[in-house]
């Protein structure tokens, strides 16, 4: 019993370090699927929307862009790459929670 809850535990730890080192913090796949992220946008190559390195890239060293881009994603705003504003959460999947919002934009912003 032991051995295999000691198991687990070295099993998991290994796949949050790979995943931590491939991607930066770990997709929250769920979220990003209700909330239908991939659609518009991809990790690396801008497409119907800035890509998700473009986004941290221009970000990553603004103190204040998580807050702003977390009310964003829940309540949708002004564009700020181009003419298409992206549109609110509720229109894109059911509403985002504040945590689930922090969630996807510490994601983002780690790509
Ligand atoms: C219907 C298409 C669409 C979907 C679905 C979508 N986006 Fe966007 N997203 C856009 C567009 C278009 C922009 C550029 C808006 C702008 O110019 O500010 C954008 C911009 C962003 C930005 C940058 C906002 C800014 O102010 O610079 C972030 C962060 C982002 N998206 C994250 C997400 C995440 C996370 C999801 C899933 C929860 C998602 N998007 C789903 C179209 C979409």
């Amino acid at each position: 019993m032991i051995a295999r809850i000691r198991n687990c535990l070295l099993v998991c730890a290994a796949s949050a370090l790979t995943a931590g080192i491939a991607y930066g913090e770990s997709e929250p796949t769920a979220l990003v699927d209700q909330q239908h992220c991939m659609f518009c946008h991809t990790r690396d190559a801008p497409f119907l929307a800035p890509s998700f390195q473009q986004i941290a890239d221009h970000y990553r060293n603004m103190p204040d862009a998580q807050p702003m881009l977390e009310h964003k994603l829940r309540l949708g705003g002004k564009a700020h790459w181009g003419d298409t504003p992206m549109p609110p959460a509720a229109e894109r999947g059911g509403p985002l929670s504040a945590q689930d919002a922090h969630t996807l934009v510490q994601w983002v912003l780690s790509q």
